[in-house]
């Protein structure tokens, strides 16, 4: 078994890389930190492959899949994201549109190439990070909430696609409300509730993956909010949310 981890320098993406070999997967890490991967790849002990890539640019999304074309891939994490707090008309372009390139374009690029292959095989799964922000829209954090929007979206409507099609293969989307990893520190924000930690978050996520479920929320705290949030109209939820955001800055 082989598992493919965008982002796995740190955080989410290192902790699925630990859990995962301790499950017996080989693993293909990827992210743009080589040192980290090269300390987290020591620690392993199952068979591990190191990719430093940039995957905010399209042609490593590419580049990355036909280099892996000869090898059998069972699972991708699509995992590599990042956020950036402040006011829309105060943030930087450029650093959005770079989230907005790996967030979105390099996780839709990924999914597309991995999934063809995986249906030709009906077997593979698929599991895409994204974030109980896809549930709201995130005033002070507009970008990255739409960005995870996207995720969930893309993900939920390709699994119906799959389930009508009676394939075997998996996609589901995980999606946490605050962790302890360094996208705080990334993205500039300090978290109002406390975040869960990172091998809870994992460990929750794989257990769920496996079971078939679509839309993984780990935290009893963050799955009642988004339940709860179904019965609130637009007007009264996006106030909600500025309040919540407005404590991270
Ligand atoms: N932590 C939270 O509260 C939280 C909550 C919900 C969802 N999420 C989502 O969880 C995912 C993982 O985040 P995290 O919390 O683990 O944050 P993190 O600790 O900052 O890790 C982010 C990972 O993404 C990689 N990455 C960033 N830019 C990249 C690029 N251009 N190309 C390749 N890799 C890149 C980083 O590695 P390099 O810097 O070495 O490239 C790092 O390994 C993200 O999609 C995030 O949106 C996080």
């Amino acid at each position: 078994m082989r598992a493919l981890i965008t982002g796995a320098s740190a955080g989410l993406g290192a902790e699925f890389a630990r859990q995962l070999s301790k499950m017996g997967y080989d693993l293909i890490l990827v992210a743009r930190r080589e040192d980290r991967l090269k300390e987290l790849s020591a620690e392993l002990g199952t068979r591990t492959e190191i990719i430093t890539m940039d995957l905010s640019l399209e042609e490593n999304c590419y580049k990355l899949f036909e280099s892996l074309e000869n090898t059998k891939i069972d699972l991708l994490i699509n995992n590599a994201g990042f956020g950036l707090f402040g006011e829309f008309t105060d943030t930087d372009l450029d650093k959005e549109l770079n989230m907005i390139d790996l967030n979105i374009k390099s996780l839709h690029i990924l999914t597309k190439l991995f999934l063809k292959k995986f249906k030709e095989a009906d077997c593979g799964r698929i599991l895409n990070v994204a974030s109980s922000a896809a549930f709201l829209s995130g005033p002070l954090m507009a970008t990255y909430y739409a960005t995870k929007a996207y995720v969930l979206r893309l993900t939920d409507a390709i699994s119906e696609e799959l389930r009508r099609d009676k394939s075997k293969v998996y996609i589901g989307a995980l999606c946490p409300g605050p962790v302890d990893t360094e996208f705080s520190a990334v993205a500039g924000v300090n978290f109002a509730l406390a975040g869960i930690k990172a091998d809870y978050c994992v460990r929750y996520a794989l257990k769920k993956m496996f079971k078939g479920k679509k839309i993984i929320i780990p935290g009893v705290v963050v799955r009642t909010g988004v339940f709860f949030q179904r019965f609130l109209p637009y007007s009264i939820l996006r106030r909600i949310s500025f309040n919540i955001q407005r404590k991270k800055g």
